[in-house]
């Protein structure tokens, strides 16, 4: 058996865990070998000062890469055994991943890794129809399985009671000229390694809309576009709220995601209620729930759309220095 896993297949399982989602595609993210077993870490350099003053949303990021990695690893026929947060003296370091016995992997492991490199932020319109029984039930056994709940909200007054609060954290933090400063810095015009390409930054909101979009420079719509009447608003959530807590949410995220795309279904996540602290409160009180709310996401059939970029493997990777 395996005790240490190499640069080679380290390099292989990043240019999949890069592929995970971050707040403004900042990727921020490390991986490391060290004595033989991957480290993963938030990359402090790549932090979001005044949408993300607590690093939540890093280590949702880190959490979804984290899954992505272990994905990678279990297709590979290497899994891991992996400790998250190893190191209490160094809080960025989210996971050490080691070896453990090699096997094949599961047809789940495999088509959830072959949904990595299709899966994107959909932030247009979807199609009316809706998500049939068996997906819904894919996508909260995805969570749990990553030990998350996922609420799906059913009805129009209870999705009415989520879209509200989700307006209201929107107008805050649209009030905050350090938050509206810090998401302009990230929307690209131009080709670029990191950032939302205008491109996939959505349509522009309209007053009418249910839901807030955050705005990435995206075009105006046509007349009749508008968003899909009675969207699937689902909350993703965790038991508790500790570094700890949101790792795992983050994999849950990723899980659900990736579960998603398998499924032919898009998404796209809106994290307004979850960084404003009292709207995420309010959410949690409105779902009338015990835990933590840490994503909401809009799912539903989408046009097709394309991958953001990323930066290059050799970028986010710390290997040993090999004496000469
Ligand atoms: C913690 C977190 C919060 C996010 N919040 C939002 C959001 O509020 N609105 C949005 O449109 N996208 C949101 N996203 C999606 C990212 O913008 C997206 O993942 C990133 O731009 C990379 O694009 P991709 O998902 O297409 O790979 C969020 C992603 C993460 C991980």
């Amino acid at each position: 058996m395996t005790t240490e896993y190499t640069a080679e297949q380290l390099r292989a399982a990043v240019a999949d865990a890069v592929r995970a989602p971050s707040l403004h595609n900042t990727q921020p993210w490390r991986f490391r070998l060290v004595d033989g077993g991957i480290e993963v870490s938030v990359d402090p350099l790549r932090g979001l000062p005044a949408t993300d003053p607590t690093g939540w949303g890093a280590r949702i990021a880190a959490g979804a890469a984290l899954f992505n990695l272990r994905l990678a690893l279990a297709v590979a026929g290497t899994p891991a055994t992996v400790r998250l947060r190893p190191y209490p003296a160094d809080p960025d370091v989210v996971a050490r991943l080691v070896p453990d016995v090699p096997r094949r992997p599961t047809p789940v492991e495999q088509s959830l890794h072959g949904a990595i490199s299709h899966r994107f932020s959909n932030r247009a319109p979807f199609w009316p129809d809706p998500v049939p029984a068996e997906a819904r039930w894919r996508l909260g056994e995805a969570a749990r399985a990553e030990q998350c709940w996922l609420e799906l909200v059913i009805g129009t007054s209870a999705v009415n009671a989520v879209a509200e609060v989700a307006r209201s954290a929107h107008r805050v933090l649209e009030r905050d000229p350090a938050y509206v400063a810090e998401r302009a810095q990230w929307i690209r015009s131009e080709p670029a390694p990191d950032g939302v390409p205008a491109g996939a930054g959505g349509p522009q909101s309209e007053p009418q809309d249910l839901l807030p979009q955050r705005g990435f420079g995206g075009r105006n719509r046509a007349p009749g576009r508008d968003f899909e009447p009675e969207p699937l608003v689902a909350v993703l959530g965790s038991a508790g709220n500790t570094s700890a807590d949101q790792i795992l949410a983050g994999q849950a995220l990723q899980r659900v995601l990736l579960t998603a795309t398998d499924a032919g279904l898009s998404v796209s996540m809106l994290s307004q209620p979850i960084e404003v602290p009292a709207a995420r409160e309010a959410l949690r009180m409105s779902l009338g729930r015990f835990g933590t709310p840490q994503m909401v996401m809009r799912i539903g059939y989408g046009q097709p759309g394309r991958a953001t970029p990323r930066r290059p493997v050799e970028e986010v990777l710390d290997l040993p220095v090999v004496p000469a």
